[in-house]
């Protein structure tokens, strides 16, 4: 049975927003009330007894981005709104990929139960289809909000008159429930438990998230809220070391390190 008392965010004791210029003043403070998180002024990032955070979020080169202890000097992590390497620039760009032919030729809507750091999302946006995305994180939220505002702004979208998909805040298990429309695809992709080694290849961006949210346990119930709630499919991307989330899939596409398994629902075998 789903538990509707949300547990606080696992960030909470470990993640700050970091106020290092004055013209962000303004929404360095709505961010930290939003999340409920504290302030921090870059000069005191080094008074260890001022703060036990070592996470941070803050505003750098015009987007919000997610900084580590390594990342402090520089940089930071960001949603990506450039297309993948490889992935053809134009609008929309050719279904060719493991994930489209996992979601199907007719497959025109879809919900990214999962939206994460919005990647998988915006290459299916790219590809045409209609798309809504659903995250639970707040602060996944913060930072999926900036990247579709930043790509709301993008020449192409305007060149194309596209509306940057429709990002909804919640627990997909309860949202799925209430749609009015079946989508034909529901997509997840929840955080599995590493390999006992964790790969050299895991992704920075991965690890840190699973270090601030942890691992997605309910992965079950959500596949079942998603497959009671999907027009036609559900798919289900997987580490290649994790068996099938419920039970064998009706198709199974392989990618890097990674796979993608169908369940149909129904008779559906487009
Ligand atoms: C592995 S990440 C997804 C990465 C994403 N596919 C990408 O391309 O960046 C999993 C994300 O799903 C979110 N999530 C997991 N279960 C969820 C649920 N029941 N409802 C909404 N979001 C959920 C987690 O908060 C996390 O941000």
């Amino acid at each position: 049975m789903l538990n509707n008392t949300p547990s606080p965010p696992r960030y909470l004791g470990k993640l700050a927003v970091l106020y290092e210029h004055p013209e962000n003043i303004e929404k360095s403070q709505a961010l930290a009330q939003q999340l409920n998180i504290p302030l921090i002024n870059i000069t005191e990032l080094n008074e260890k007894d001022k703060h036990s955070e070592v996470f941070f979020l803050a505003w750098r080169d015009g987007c919000l981005r997610l900084i580590d202890q390594d990342l402090l000097k520089k940089g930071g992590l960001t949603v990506e709104i450039e297309p993948r390497p490889g992935e053809q620039r134009s609008w929309p760009a050719p279904k060719d990929s493991a994930l489209a032919k996992a979601l199907g030729r007719k497959t025109k809507s879809v919900i990214d139960a999962t939206t994460g750091w919005g990647q998988d999302s915006l290459h299916i946006f790219r590809m045409g289809y209609e798309l809504m995305c659903i995250e639970r994180s707040p602060l996944m939220i913060e930072l999926l909000k900036d990247g579709l505002q930043r790509l709301s702004q993008e020449t192409w979208i305007k060149n194309c008159a596209l509306s940057v998909p429709h990002l909804v805040a919640g627990n997909a298990i309860e949202l799925l429930n209430t749609l009015s429309t079946p989508p034909d695809a529901i997509y997840i992709d929840p955080m599995f438990p590493p390999k006992r080694k964790q790969s050299a290849l895991a992704k920075k961006s991965m690890m840190i998230l699973r270090e601030l949210l942890g691992d997605d346990d309910d992965k079950e119930q959500l596949f079942t809220a998603a497959f009671q709630a999907t027009g036609k499919r559900v798919v289900v991307k997987s580490p290649d070391y994790a068996p099938p989330l419920m039970g064998k899939p009706s198709h199974t596409f392989q990618g890097k390190l990674l796979r993608y398994d169908v369940y149909l629902k129904g008779d559906n075998h487009d």
